[in-house]
């Protein structure tokens, strides 16, 4: 045990240790940016695909897949951040005032801005999931499906939080925040894997920036379709009069 620490300590401690733990986490966040993307677009086929898909994550291995892929999800999510705070102070205190300067004007704007992205994308973490995760706001919580009155209206309530333009803006705004962040940390990604070299150094950019427009789009389509009510079967009770069901249970 007491050598499993230290192994633990050691790698921890490491400026190479922390990288690889960024690069890990980094890699699972985006296949979980990807995955959720993909399970949101199916908005656009309708409001039994997305609710048949919300109730398989939330009853997948009697209820407990949820449970486990939220646990790794903030691990990951939580050791990203240690890592990359505790990575910057180090450089900081490591590195000269003629170094920082030289840096700074060969830095790209998105890797300047990393960690300003990255605590936009926290805060909007945050508002996400009191959005539509915690439900705060009991109008969206009590949605029922229409089709089958005993789950939750999830397509129903992705729409009618999408019906107030601050929301839609802010969902802009972080969103893009992210991509910016994305855009960087892709690339950084396949650096500290000592994969990125000469030859491959081009079409590792473009692989970023290909996932990141990819992301941006199907993300921002959702929010942006549903304001202008192009997306919508009709039944959808607007947001100011909501349906009165039984609080949901999640
Ligand atoms: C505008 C695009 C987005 C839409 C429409 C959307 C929709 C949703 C919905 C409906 C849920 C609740 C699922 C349920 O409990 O049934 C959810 C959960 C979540 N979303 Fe999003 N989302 C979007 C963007 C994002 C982004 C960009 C992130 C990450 C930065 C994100 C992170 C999460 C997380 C962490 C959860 C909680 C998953 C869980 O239940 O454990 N979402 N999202």
């Amino acid at each position: 045990m007491n050598a499993l620490c230290k192994t633990l300590c050691g790698f921890w401690n490491s400026s190479i240790g922390k990288k690889l733990i960024v690069a890990v986490t980094g890699i699972m966040l985006v296949g979980f940016l990807i995955a959720h993307m993909v399970g949101n677009l199916l908005i656009f086929q309708g409001r039994s695909s997305l609710n048949d898909y919300a109730e398989f994550l939330h009853h997948f291995l009697h209820g407990w897949g949820i449970w486990l892929f939220r646990g790794g999800l903030i691990l990951a999510f939580v050791l990203h951040i240690l890592a990359t705070v505790s990575l910057t102070m180090q450089n900081r205190a490591a590195r000269t005032e003629k170094y920082a300067h030289e840096e700074t004007s060969k830095a790209s704007v998105s890797s300047r801005y990393m960690i300003w992205s990255g605590l936009t994308v926290i805060a909007f973490v945050i508002f996400h999931l009191l959005h539509f995760t915690v439900r705060i706001d009991p109008e969206l919580a009590s949605m029922k499906d229409p089709m089958d009155p005993s789950r939750h209206d999830a397509y129903g309530m992705v729409l009618a939080g999408f019906q107030n333009p601050v929301v839609v803006l802010f969902y802009i705004i972080a969103i893009s925040f992210l991509c910016s962040h994305l855009s960087h940390g892709i690339a950084s990604i396949f650096q500290t894997l000592g994969l990125r070299t000469e030859k491959t150094r081009d079409p590792i950019q473009k692989l970023g920036l290909t996932i990141t427009i990819v992301l941006w789009l199907g993300f921002l389509s959702i929010p942006f379709l549903a304001l202008f009510d192009v997306i919508g079967d009709g039944d959808t009770p607007p947001k100011a009069a909501p349906v009165t069901v039984e609080a949901s249970s999640h």
